[in-house]
């Protein structure tokens, strides 16, 4: 059933693992990741951008969505990921989404916590799950680009959180957006976020940027004609720490593209003949599903969590 985060993120950070967050924007992606989670009986936020909004249109994938929850006995929501203002989220808030994201961690501490606020104010009105984020992450995003990190400070967290009153707060500890996270050794400051998670004891924290950009999909995308050479993501053993550490929530999405991407060029490139969009989608859909089941087994590790 569609579902909101509170009991999904409650027993993930008494057990001390992850729900799986992991943007959608067509179907082979839904049914991929649906088809991963059912067989690991695993709950599950679907996450929609601002991008992907525009790309598919929300009808389409709250359509979509309705037919997963219609076929499969999960609990899901439906969350949009970095919200860049309030009316993004009202529309989303009024749409059936189950949690929205308000993105203000580009803004000065001040603006964000109003802008946090009144998001919360609406959404808590309707009975929504408000995301928020403090700190920044180097990379790019659709409305910000930021050239550095800006590691998420625990007083600050301690503050924003009391003063906004929103439900999970993104934190940022190194990770980045996107296929190029480090330059050389990939660390995060687990300092950190043991000290934020010292203080704010029992809250869902939500790690952004972690992908762990899959070398065989990398490798296979580059033999076959595609350019995205020293990609490199988070390695799934820090996943697997910060899971221990509260956060309930990691978001991944370049890890899908890279899974179907590879697939696709593959298969075009082994099939030269072959011009039916079903011989490579299936393929693609197959590979997103493979690699969800993995992380949800082996890194998230909430199988058998619903
Ligand atoms: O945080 C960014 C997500 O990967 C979504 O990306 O805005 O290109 O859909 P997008
Ligand atoms: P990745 O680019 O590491 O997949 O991060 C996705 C994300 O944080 C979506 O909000
Ligand atoms: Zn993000």
């Amino acid at each position: 059933a569609l579902t909101g985060p509170k009991e999904m993120f409650e027993k993930a950070y008494a057990g001390g693992y992850a729900i799986g967050a992991f943007n959608v924007n067509n179907m082979e992606i839904i049914q991929g990741i649906v088809a991963a989670a059912e067989e690991e009986k695993a709950p599950l936020v679907l996450q929609v951008s601002a991008g992907a909004r525009k790309y598919a249109r929300q009808i389409y994938i709250m359509k979509l969505v309705e037919a997963a929850l219609q076929e499969c006995d999960l609990p899901i929501c439906v969350h949009l990921d970095h919200g860049a203002d309030f009316e993004i989220c009202k529309d989303c808030i009024d749409g059936g989404f189950t949690s929205v994201m308000i993105d203000g961690s580009h803004l000065p501490f001040e603006e964000n916590i109003a802008l946090t606020k009144k998001v919360v104010e609406y959404a808590h009105d309707k009975g929504v799950w408000v995301e928020a984020e403090l700190g920044r992450l180097a990379g790019i995003e659709e409305h910000v680009v930021s050239e550095k990190n800006i590691y998420t400070d625990p007083d600050q967290a301690v503050e924003f959180v009391e003063r906004t009153g929103c439900d999970s707060l993104a934190i940022a500890i190194g990770t980045s957006h996107g296929a190029y996270k480090f330059k050389g050794e990939a660390r995060l400051d687990f300092e950190r976020l043991e000290t934020i998670t010292n203080m704010m004891k029992g809250y869902p924290l939500v790690l952004h940027g972690s992908s762990s950009v899959p070398q065989e999909f990398v490798e296979m995308a580059n033999s076959y004609g595609g350019e995205i050479p020293g990609a490199k993501g988070v390695p799934e053993d820090l996943l697997r720490r910060a899971a221990k550490f509260g956060v309930c929530k990691i978001n991944i999405d370049t890890d899908i593209r890279l899974a179907m991407t590879a697939v696709i060029r593959k298969t075009l490139k082994e099939n030269p003949s072959e011009f039916d969009p079903r011989k490579y989608l299936g393929p693609a859909r197959q590979a997103v599903k493979d690699m969800v089941q993995h992380k949800i087994k082996n890194v998230l590790g909430c199988s058998n969590a619903i």
